[in-house]
């Protein structure tokens, strides 16, 4: 069975643990949108992994990892990334990572262009992660990106690189920002990317022999439905389509190629970055920085932290066909008394059961909220469903039935063992 692995919330739902425990089943793991913005932390026999632009199938041995064409890559993050990661044992091969050449390219004048663009912003500013995200896609729309492709040919990688960089210097110097030399960038770019031709490939064509041949694919989504640039809380977005259409777009293989989407979303919700949040609840928050958790694996920044929103999982269920759902997180509403569960918002006196699409409603969304008794009991140590307190299952199954959707996987923790199928 071949599926997609989408967020629904705003990214961090957990969905790297979810994608690691399922890859165990998978013999091609695809990051198909998104770029290094994105952290997604593996727990594994007591390690530790942060990965940003690699597939989570990276952590084993035998699988095929792909970063497909829908993906924007920062050459010199990515080899980075592969240096850390071999330096914590796990081989990086050919073999293992193929690396789409119709992907584009993320330049260091991008990560510039998104911090003059935020600072051009003032107060509205997005909260970006400062990667460069929305200037490389921006370049691609706009049809002067630098594709993968491109970089057999040098001398037009280096005219394309040297006019981008001075059209940057013009912004750049507008915002009294650090200014390029083109020769040192294409140096930078040309370093990285002599690490990465190996795994170069035409990924579309090694996905679809992957679906004739049966094999079982997994689509790792970045980021979550309410960052998605057309269905989130625009324009504090990403720049992706991180909802489960960008698995084919990103990769090339159509729809009926996959049978199942998994929707992860945590116990409770959380954002980092500006824009609308309307269960966030300072006390939840407080709480759940005490206990060190809901710090960002990219730029360590915290997490606001609110009560589950199911206004916005309702939503993100029908826009991505979720299938099942993946609550990640259960325990970290382990020791609270009483929760609560937003059903709809009430916004200038009408009930609303689904996002609204004005900027200035979101303000006015007043949550309406149910109770739900906590389970004031450790979840961590459950390895089947049928261990947790009843009062958790009896939460989980709200959940569900809000949201339209089962229940199939339910995070107790961190580690690969405290993934409890449903
Ligand atoms: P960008 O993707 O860096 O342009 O940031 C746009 C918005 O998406 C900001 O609110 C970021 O905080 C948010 N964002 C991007 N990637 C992630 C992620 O992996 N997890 C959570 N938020 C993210």
């Amino acid at each position: 069975m071949n599926t997609i692995i989408a967020g629904l919330q705003w990214g961090d739902e957990g969905k790297g643990k979810i994608v690691d425990y399922l890859t165990s089943s998978a013999d091609v793991v695809i990051r198909s949108q998104g770029g290094n913005n994105a952290g997604h932390t593996v727990i594994t026999n007591g390690t530790k992994y942060i990965l940003h632009l690699l597939p989570s199938g990276i952590l084993w041995d035998d699988k095929v990892n792909v970063i497909g064409n829908g993906v924007v890559i920062d050459p010199v993050g990515l080899v980075a990334e592969i240096q850390r990661i071999e330096s914590q044992g796990v081989a990086v091969t050919p073999a293992k990572l193929l690396i789409s050449d119709r992907a584009h390219i993320v330049l260091p004048i991008h990560k510039e262009l998104d911090a003059a663009r935020e600072i051009g912003l003032g107060e509205h500013k997005i909260g970006t992660t400062k990667r460069g995200i929305g200037p490389a896609y921006a370049d691609k729309i706009n049809r002067c990106g630098l594709r993968v492709a491109d970089f057999h040919d040098s001398a037009f990688v280096t005219e394309r690189i040297t006019r981008r960089v001075a059209e940057a210097n013009e912004i750049l110097a507008r915002y009294e920002l650090p200014t390029f030399e083109a020769d040192a960038v294409c140096a930078e770019v040309f370093t990285a990317f002599e690490r990465l031709r190996p795994h170069v490939t035409n990924t579309i064509a090694v996905l679809h022999a992957a679906w004739k041949a049966k094999q079982t694919l997994l689509f790792e989504g970045a980021q979550g439905t309410l960052l998605d640039v057309d269905f989130g809380t625009y324009p504090f977005v990403t720049s992706s389509n991180t909802t489960a259409g960008g698995a084919c777009t990103g990769s090339g293989l159509p729809p009926m190629a996959i049978q199942r989407v998994i929707g992860v979303c945590k116990a409770y919700t959380t954002r980092v970055g500006s824009g609308p949040f309307p269960t966030v609840d300072e006390g939840l928050s407080d709480y759940l920085h005490g206990l060190g958790r809901e710090f960002g694996a990219t730029t360590g920044r915290p997490r606001g932290c609110g009560w589950l929103d199911t206004v916005l999982l309702r939503f993100a269920c029908m826009v991505n066909g979720v299938t099942g759902l993946a609550v990640t997180n259960v325990d970290g509403l382990d020791a609270y008394e009483t929760l609560q569960i937003c059903t709809g918002y009430q916004i200038g006196g009408v009930l609303h059961t689904l996002p609204p699409a004005e900027r200035d409603a979101w303000d006015q969304a007043v949550p309406v909220y149910e109770s739900l008794p906590g389970w004031k009991s450790d979840t961590t140590g459950c390895t089947r469903y049928a261990d947790l307190p009843a009062e958790a299952q009896a939460y989980l199954a709200r959940l569900a039935e809000l949201c339209g959707a089962p229940i199939a996987f339910v995070g107790v923790g961190p580690d690969r063992a405290q993934t409890l199928a449903v």
